[in-house]
């Protein structure tokens, strides 16, 4: 019997001859197997139809299927002639396999890194193209122009344009957590759901790159893009000057006016040293105060208000003679993105003997921050330091006013 469900999908498309057959994914619950998803994720694959057929990226392996039936629904039984392979994460390549045994004459373009990792990932070592920095890779009436991007956001990552359509293939940069609603273009959709998602995104996955991001920004810069078809998330197009003013403010770490106070408690004590710091940062004149008990918010959220935000204070109860296992595993994710440029301030309680500022202002000393002060108390918070929990929030608020 016939399988009419193969063509039911109405092609979404870009621009003229350019069209979206990426996939949403609500089912999985943790993106890298780290990272909440709590709106689901997009694994977007466009196709150019030429008169040569590329496909740029593809799908995780679990929605082969849906990829396939779409690529189908614009082909139309027609082949394709390339699939150019700008990251080789498996949340981009997992379908690779599967597509090349439906269009078994499809020629592999990608770096020498990417087919190193097409080798070590899949065994393929046939039908590959090698391409370098600038190199073009001709449609008929378009051609597309590579620019290699490592680290963004693994070494072998490339972005690639189609100057025709002045459409910008950018894997993973400017991408997004959430599946898409419905649309793909943002002149077509809410983006409000977006713009949390995109820095937490950002700060989660792309964020200890931010060298390469910047080096990356400047060969874009001067390039005439209408478009910005990420990996994951909305295709820019109306919003384009406000992403990429985004991601140049993350990468030089350029927090706004705001404080997160990112604590660790047992029994209420050091969170009230937080909610004391808290008033002091608002009585400081400073509004915006996001407080997250390390227990209880995923640290995904967590950092990606530390991105944002300029100020940013930390503390513990003192557990073990050490940090509380979660601040000490928020620390260790700061450190290994190495945000820079915060003002900083940290506070703990104990009941025998602190540890806790003695591990947590090293920390903020090792990544070059202006600290501004600390407060420990025994047991139970006391008057004379609450006191100076509202003075150390509200000095916080000073410094960040002043800069
Ligand atoms: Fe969306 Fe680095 O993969």
């Amino acid at each position: 019997m016939k399988d009419n469900s193969i063509n039911m999908y109405h092609p979404l498309s870009i621009t003229d001859s350019v069209y979206y057959v990426g996939v949403n994914d609500r089912r999985k619950s943790l993106f890298e197997n780290q990272w909440p998803l709590p709106c689901g994720v997009s694994y977007n694959s466009y196709l150019i139809v030429d008169e040569k057929v590329a496909l740029i990226d593809t799908v995780d392996i679990g929605l082969a299927d849906i990829i396939l039936k779409k690529i189908e629904s614009v082909l139309n039984g027609k082949t394709i002639d390339y699939l150019i392979i700008n990251h080789m994460e498996p949340d981009h390549s997992g379908s690779i396999r599967v597509i090349r045994e439906r269009y078994p004459n499809i020629r592999l373009v990608g770096n020498a890194k990417t087919l190193d990792m097409l080798n070590g990932y899949f065994g393929i070592t046939d039908g590959v193209q090698e391409i370098k920095d600038g190199d073009e890779l001709d449609l008929g009436n378009r051609r597309l122009q590579f620019f290699l991007t490592p680290m963004i956001h693994w070494p072998e990552t490339m972005m690639t344009f189609d100057e025709i359509g002045k459409i910008l293939f950018s894997g993973d940069a400017f991408g997004a957590f959430g599946a898409l609603n419905g649309g793909v273009l943002d002149d077509a959709i809410d983006t409000n759901v977006f713009w949390d998602d995109m820095r937490r995104y950002y700060a989660c996955i792309v964020g200890k790159y931010a060298s390469p991001l910047q080096k990356a920004l400047g060969k874009l810069q001067g390039i005439d893009m209408e478009y910005i078809c990420s990996t994951h998330g909305p295709v820019w197009h109306q919003n384009i000057a406000h992403v990429l003013d985004l991601h140049r403010q993350w990468s030089l770490y350029q927090g706004v006016p705001g404080v997160v106070i990112a604590y660790g408690t047992m029994y209420g004590n050091s969170e009230q040293m937080a909610e004391a710091i808290a008033q002091g940062v608002v009585a400081g004149g400073v509004p915006e105060v996001k407080l997250y008990d390390v227990a209880r918010t995923d640290s995904s959220f967590i950092l990606s208000d530390i991105f944002k935000y300029s100020g940013l204070v930390v503390g513990s109860s003192t557990y073990m003679n050490d940090l509380l296992p979660g601040v000490d595993s928020l620390l260790r994710k700061i450190e290994t993105r190495g945000v820079k440029n915060r003002i900083f301030a940290a506070f703990g309680s104990f009941t025998w003997a602190g540890v806790s500022i003695k591990k947590i202002l090293p920390f903020a000393e090792q990544l070059q921050w202006e600290i501004v002060g600390n407060v420990e108390e025994k047991q139970a918070l006391k008057p004379v330091k609450y006191e100076e929990c509202v003075a150390l929030g509200q000095q916080i608020a000073e410094k960040i006013k002043g800069k």
